[in-house]
């Protein structure tokens, strides 16, 4: 039966703060990669809600990711959805989850980013934000992270495709878009006036259709934003899921994501014609499906759903297969 998925992710999270490593970490300079100005020791990360609130961004680097994405943050604290609210899908190797944000805020954030300070990290720190659900100017929080972390992020990325937040996806419509790329982007010119500003990345839904990917990838280059993240959990269910779990309300994520999403990907890779950095994320668990997000034009990969399966040992194994795939 095992512990309900809630209390065991706390649990791995606390085990990962108080333990030594687990394992050593694997490294091979053909896996360095440079993107938008940062350097990544390995391509592979972890996605964003696994570490919500930057409690252990160091230990994440210890066991072999090249990056961490923290958050999705929000400026105030909030609860999130009523438990129980992350469900497995064993036998798809799947997560449905509805968490909606739950985290401590922008400003407890600052304070756990201080043992993990620009100059002294393993590894690239990603800081993922977004909105508070009851917020009146959903634009403006984004602004806010954006002035709240400028001095700790080595990237930004703007998350509008949760589905668990009310309203959150509209921001990936074209007009909404506009305005919320055009307000996050001179802030972070502002914050950052002498030097380069860090790289600012959309996080976007599998659930787009071409048209409205095409208005995405339009405004990126209009702005100059420095990549999309490809993708955030998806609202549809598949026929082929056999887990009674599959018709809880939520975000899916793990291996039934793996092929939309990389559908999607190859399909910006197209339309942004190499002008874009992209992350592939979606149902990565091994170095052959790492491999295939970069076939399809990722520069950088993230997981989180496989490392739940896989166990703490899996940074390093895709970064070891993905050395010898290269080398092929
Ligand atoms: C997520 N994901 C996520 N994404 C995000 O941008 N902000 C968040 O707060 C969260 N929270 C979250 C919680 C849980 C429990 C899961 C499983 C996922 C989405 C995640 O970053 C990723 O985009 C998807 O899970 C797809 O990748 P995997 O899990 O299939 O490797």
């Amino acid at each position: 039966m095992g512990l309900p998925p809630e209390a065991a992710h706390s649990l791995s999270l606390n085990a990962l703060k108080v333990l030594p490593p687990p394992v050593s970490k694997f490294f091979d300079p053909i896996l360095e990669t440079k993107v938008f100005g940062l350097s990544f020791k390995t391509p592979i990360g972890i996605a964003a809600g696994y570490d919500k609130d930057a409690k252990v961004p160091n230990k994440l680097f210890d066991i072999g990711f090249g990056f961490v994405e923290v958050g999705t943050l929000t400026p105030k604290p909030q609860d999130g959805n009523p438990q129980p609210r992350i469900f497995r899908l064993k036998k798809d190797n799947a997560i449905i989850n509805r968490l909606g944000f739950n985290n401590r805020g922008f400003e407890a954030a600052v304070t756990s980013l201080k043992s993990c300070a620009k100059g002294t990290r393993q590894g690239v720190l990603g800081i993922n934000i977004g909105a508070n659900k009851d917020s009146k100017d959903p634009a403006y929080d984004y602004v806010l992270g954006i002035e709240k972390f400028a001095q700790q992020a080595d990237y930004f990325t703007i998350n509008i495709s949760s589905p668990n937040t009310p309203g959150l996806r509209d921001l990936q419509a074209k007009e909404q878009l506009t305005k919320l790329i055009s307000a996050v982007s001179s802030a972070l010119k502002k914050t950052s006036p002498a030097e380069k500003p860090p790289p600012l990345l959309v996080k976007i839904a599998p659930d787009l259709d071409k048209k409205q990917l095409g208005d995405i990838v339009d405004i990126a280059l209009r702005f100059k934003v420095d990549g999309l993240i490809i993708s955030n959990t998806t609202i549809t269910r598949s026929d082929s899921l056999l887990s009674s779990e599959k018709d809880e309300t939520g975000g899916l994520s793990g291996q039934p994501l793996f092929d939309p999403s990389t559908a999607l990907l190859a399909e910006a890779f197209k339309l942004s014609k190499g002008n874009l950095t992209l992350i592939g994320v979606g149902g990565v668990a091994s170095a052959e499906q790492a491999f295939q997000k970069i076939l399809n034009g990722a520069s950088l990969v993230q997981l989180y759903t496989g490392l739940v399966f896989e166990g703490p040992g899996l940074a390093n194994e895709i970064s070891k297969g993905l050395a010898s795939l290269l080398l092929e």
